[in-house]
């Protein structure tokens, strides 16, 4: 049985690509020379029949390429936009579906991919059957998501302005290895290094205006500018911590 997309998913997602783009964009100022696709595209167990499941704009795809590498590649996101995008990965086949509702035979992919996706799900366990489900035995499941430190600087900007914080619940670092040892076998957990150095106010505007259900008012924009001008480093630099996980195992 399917549960429907997350209410914050369908607001955030269903409409748009341009929330994940302001997102993905604040992440150019990493200290990691290794950007975080680049550092993923390295690890990820590919081979043979590849889902990519919640796979946004595809972002990963233009690192991988999937004709070069030999993968019979699908994209799947529940959102119209997303699958538009995604129709632009050469070699891809797309699906439009939910991640609780696979509409795919039982082992029919090597390899499943959900890359910050699966804290969307209001029960994770429910998408990590469906991956099972869909993986040939010995098939590679590999998923990312967020420790409830990561970026903890800019929930404080928003916290300080009166806009609530994003506390990450369900599927996170520290919780997901034990969701996934409840489907799976040989969990690991790499974590990237690094963190944000962030020399101006506009891409963390940007970034929070992508999380707001409404938009900063002047005020608070004012207010944000002035908390980054006042907690930069000695360099200019506003730092933001990053926490991000990858978790592989084998069905
Ligand atoms: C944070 S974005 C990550 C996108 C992409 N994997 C990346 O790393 O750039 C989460 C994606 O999951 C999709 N998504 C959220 N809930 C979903 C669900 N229940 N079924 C399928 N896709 C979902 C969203 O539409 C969005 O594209």
């Amino acid at each position: 049985m399917s549960s429907p997309p997350s209410a914050r998913a369908v607001r955030q997602y269903a409409a748009g690509t341009g929330n994940l783009t302001a997102r993905i964009a604040l992440h150019a100022y990493g200290t990691n020379p290794q950007d975080w696709f680049a550092w993923l595209a390295e690890q990820l167990p590919l081979g043979g029949d590849v889902l990519d499941i919640g796979a946004g704009t595809g972002e990963l795809w233009r690192r991988v390429d999937p004709v070069r590498r030999g993968l019979r590649l699908t994209l799947a996101d529940f959102s119209p936009a997303m699958c538009a995008q995604l129709r632009t990965v050469p070699g891809a086949r797309v699906q439009r579906c939910d991640a609780t509702a696979l509409p795919f035979r039982d082992a029919s992919f090597d390899t499943v991919v959900a890359n910050h996706m699966l804290y969307h799900l209001d029960d994770p366990d429910r998408g990590l059957r469906e991956f099972a489900r869909v993986l040939r035995p010995g098939g590679r499941l590999a998923v990312t998501t967020n420790g409830g430190d990561h970026l903890a600087e800019l929930n404080a900007l928003r916290a300080a302005v009166g806009s609530p914080g994003l506390t990450l619940t369900g599927f996170t670092a520290e919780s997901g290895p034990g969701y996934v040892a409840r489907h799976f076998t040989d969990v690991t957990v790499r974590r990237r290094p690094g963190e944000l150095a962030v020399p101006s106010a506009e891409p963390i505007l940007a970034y929070l205006a992508s999380l707001a259900e409404q938009p900063l008012s002047a005020a608070q924009a004012s207010a944000v500018r002035e908390r980054i001008r006042v907690g930069a480093d000695s360099t200019g630099d506003f730092r933001i911590r990053q926490h991000s996980v990858l978790i592989t195992a084998r069905r």
